[in-house]
């Protein structure tokens, strides 16, 4: 018989990947889908589609029920206030949480954090991830569960980074803040292929697992902008935007987003996030505890990524 799986954020960037890897296994694939996304619900990545929202708990029951292993991967990434970002990553959480410890037997359960919940000061984002992950250690009432703390994920479907990548391919890159940060990187279907190492392959439970693509040390923004000039065959302006400027756009933007109703992507706390010295994560762990090594190089992972993006 096939064993149900449960992930949430399926209609989003990394979770539509998961769901599409997970449902080439022997995994019975049952996904949540808001009411406002069902037009984004392809049959191919999930067998059963729930419709519903973090949060209503009647719809969290229904998910759930008889699942094996859950997969929260659903979370506010854009908001104004701190409110938008701690419904869904710290209040949705608690109520995923609990909905999964009322069934007997308990889901293994994985929820996608993130590297910035390292850094809970900087942003309101940061700080509910952070939060999340403490609702979940102090709610888990026996079940098991790990945590995921992927650093910045990129691929084709990536609204975040790819404007960034776009840049680059287009010949021109601003550099903000200094030229000695180092930022971890991780290709997104190379997280999918933890997260299924992970099903078949982890028995610790209540740990934190950090991943990335490989590269030791993680990189410079150089290192990034040399590898799509490589892939460009043609050298890359930098143009060097100083931080105080891009504080007040920040500023601004999320001024204006605040008139509009809109959820900005550049705020203030996006920008101490991007400035922040030290995004550099270890795979040891995961890798020992589960066998998985990253595959896709950074250059192959921009490759498929501005190929798409160019289609
Ligand atoms: N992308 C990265 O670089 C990165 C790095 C580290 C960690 N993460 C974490 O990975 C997760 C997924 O990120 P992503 O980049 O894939 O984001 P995304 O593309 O914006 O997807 C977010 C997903 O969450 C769903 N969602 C949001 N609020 C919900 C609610 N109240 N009820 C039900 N579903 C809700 C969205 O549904 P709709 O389609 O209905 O909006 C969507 O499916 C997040 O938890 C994020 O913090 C991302």
């Amino acid at each position: 018989m096939s064993r149900t799986i449960v992930i949430t954020g399926a209609t989003g960037f990394i979770g539509s990947v998961l769901a599409r890897r997970l449902a080439s296994t022997d995994w019975q694939v049952r996904a949540l889908v808001r009411p406002t996304s069902i037009h984004k619900q392809p049959n191919e990545i999930a067998s059963e589609w729930i419709t519903g929202d973090l949060e209503d708990m009647g719809s969290l029951r229904r998910l759930v029920g008889g699942a094996e292993a859950v997969v929260h991967c659903a979370g506010a990434v854009r908001g104004i206030h701190q409110v938008n970002f701690e419904r869904t990553n710290v209040d949705g959480v608690a109520r995923l949480v609990r909905a999964a410890t009322e069934q007997h037997p308990k889901p293994r359960f994985l929820l996608i954090s993130s590297l910035a919940a390292r850094e809970p000061d900087l942003s309101y984002y940061a700080a509910s991830k952070r939060k999340g992950e403490k609702v979940l250690a102090s709610k888990s009432g026996g079940m098991p569960w790990v945590i995921f703390r992927p650093p910045v994920v990129y691929g084709p479907g990536d609204r975040e980074m790819l404007p960034l990548f776009q840049w680059m391919h287009r010949g021109i890159t601003p550099i903000i803040g200094s030229d000695k940060s180092r930022i971890s990187l991780l290709y997104v279907e190379d997280l999918a292929e933890a997260i299924v190492y992970w099903l078949h392959r982890g028995k610790r439970s209540r740990c934190f697992y950090e991943l990335h693509d490989g590269h030791t040390g993680g990189y410079m923004w150089q290192d990034v902008i040399d590898a799509v000039a490589r892939l460009n065959g043609r050298p890359i302006y930098r143009a060097k935007i100083p931080v105080s400027f891009v504080k007040l756009v920040a500023s601004l933007n999320l001024m204006a987003a605040r008139v509009l109703g809109r959820a900005p992507m550049l705020t203030p706390g996006k920008v101490r996030e991007l400035t922040h010295p030290n995004w550099v994560c270890d795979n040891t762990v995961l890798n020992s505890d589960t066998g998985w090594t990253p595959k896709v190089t950074l250059e192959e992972g921009l490759r498929r990524t501005l190929r798409q993006s160019d289609n």
